[in-house]
């Protein structure tokens, strides 16, 4: 990867959830009011900007995000816009579901991983050439975009929902020399490094629909030619880094945050050691749960 000269700004903001009955209307306003006066050079919106993909949920999206100031705004649609045939109102509203911005020596590819009526994603063989053919062009800084998570996130419960193709579509990733991968949809931030490449979850900017001690957050990604750096940030709140990157040696340092609910988790294990039955740990507790979860048979609200 080559180094741009200039420094840029990228803010990515994922599940508004527009009209879902967890939606923060003052929180989207005031993350927009932020994002705004970071005057970025795009802004990407990863998916999941309505509550059930219906017609009033759209128009009050689309209403926020002409609040966006910014010139280059890509936008693609998550699981919960596809809910009732919404993607012809995506279309209709937002237009292309897949886009490709080339803009200051960066290409970004954006994919709608979304599959009508079901949670989970898929980017599908059907597109690899298209999005190999995107990441051929000149770009000293690759970022692909799709609101599934690609590699699970942790402290966001049991795994559901991820890619269904997202092994073969790690690897074109990399074939392809990707630097960064944008995602939402957990509504947990997160980094990771895979090989070569950062994959970066944001949570979701305007909603109460959160795991654990995790807060509403955007991301904030800037790029100056020695260091990359991911900071999340709570709408009217704290800003902190998630990871730091070289972007010549890949070098890269991850930070834990007690306010952000990274904190690791408390320590509950409870150890019992009576007539011989052995130790009991946290594991029991597991084992209850996994064997409570693969007797139910109600349905799944914790989609994201
Ligand atoms: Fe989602
Ligand atoms: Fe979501």
């Amino acid at each position: 990867m080559k180094t741009s000269d200039r420094n840029r700004v990228i803010a990515h903001i994922s599940d508004l959830h527009c009209g879902h009955p967890h939606f923060v209307p003052e929180m989207l306003d005031l993350a927009i009011e932020e994002v705004n006066a970071l005057n970025p050079d795009v802004v990407v919106v990863s998916g999941d900007l309505t509550g059930f993909g219906f017609l009033p949920d759209y128009e009050l999206a689309r209403e926020y995000v002409d609040k966006i100031t910014c010139e280059h705004v890509v936008t693609i649609p998550g699981n919960h816009d596809a809910r009732n045939v919404g993607y012809l109102h995506f279309e209709d509203l937002f237009g292309p579901r897949n886009r490709v911005l080339h803009v200051d020596g960066m290409t970004i590819v954006a994919v709608d991983s979304s599959e009508p009526d079901l949670n989970e994603g898929c980017v599908g063989r059907g597109r690899y050439g298209w999005i190999r053919k995107q990441f051929s062009h000149p770009a000293d800084l690759r970022i692909f975009v799709l609101h599934h998570h690609l590699v699970p996130i942790p402290r966001t419960g049991r795994e559901r929902s991820m890619v269904t193709d997202s092994g073969d579509v790690l690897e074109l990733l990399t074939e392809c020399g990707v630097d960064i991968v944008l995602s939402g949809h957990k509504h947990v931030p997160y980094a990771w490094q895979l090989e070569e490449m950062f994959v970066i979850n944001a949570g979701t900017v305007s909603t109460t629909r959160l795991r654990g001690r995790v807060k509403p957050s955007y991301n904030i990604i800037e790029t100056t030619p020695n260091l990359i750096t991911i900071d999340q940030k709570i709408p009217g709140g704290e800003r902190e880094r998630v990871i730091s990157f070289d972007p010549a040696s890949r070098e890269y340092r991850k930070y834990i945050s007690d306010a952000s609910g990274w904190a690791p988790p408390v320590d509950n294990v409870r150890t019992v050691d009576h007539d011989g039955a052995g130790i009991g740990t946290g594991g029991g507790q597991g084992v209850s749960d996994a064997a409570a979860a693969a007797s139910s048979t109600s349905g799944d609200d914790t989609e994201s």
